[in-house]
């Protein structure tokens, strides 16, 4: 424990410490929720990819975010917590942009393909920030345990970030160009 000075009383330490656990739980819960939402709304999105490589990508996704919550479950006991889960109002928002992607493109299109790539980066860059963030916060605060659990996700996500960025590069856009060359 930090030994107190005059600038920094021992009360205002343990205000910081016990402020940054309740951040770290509360992000915990956001992203839970995150997670148990997207796993909702992957099997439509896996529907309706026109590209089996996207559609693959889709269903790996799925499965990969069904342990993620597992993980979660497990930080949360490591923290002797009961897993909870708080609306993460990002999102929210982000899935109702791939259910108007869903919308606005044909389907059967390459060109909802690309949007879809679009819309789940949007979702995957927004995952590596709040897992990113969760992992420095656990460290921080001295629970290695987590920040190593929340890592193996940190790295999952980074890593289909980098497939979708892939798919769309080696043709689904390029599919949609010629699409609309017809
Ligand atoms: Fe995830």
């Amino acid at each position: 424990m930090a030994t107190p000075t005059r600038s920094q009383p021992a009360t205002k330490v343990k205000d910081d410490r016990t402020l940054l656990k309740e951040l770290l739980i509360d992000e915990l819960r956001d992203i839970y929720w995150a997670e148990k939402y997207l796993t909702k709304t992957m099997p439509r999105l896996l529907k309706a990819a026109t590209s089996p490589q996207l559609a693959h990508a889709f269903e790996n996704h799925l499965m990969q975010s069904l342990d993620q919550i597992t993980r979660l479950e497990l930080a949360f006991e490591m923290m002797e917590l009961h897993p909870r889960a708080r609306k993460c109002e990002a999102m929210e928002g982000l899935v109702k942009e791939c259910q108007q992607m869903l919308q606005d493109m044909p389907k059967g299109s390459s060109a909802l393909d690309a949007g879809l790539i679009i819309c789940v980066q949007k979702i995957e860059h927004y995952e590596i920030a709040a897992y990113g963030s969760l992992v420095q916060l656990a460290k921080t605060m001295g629970r290695k345990d987590v920040a190593d659990i929340l890592h193996l996700t940190l790295v999952e996500e980074k890593e289909t970030d980098e497939l979708l960025t892939e798919l769309a590069v080696s043709g689904i856009n390029l599919d949609a160009v010629h699409e609309e060359g017809q």
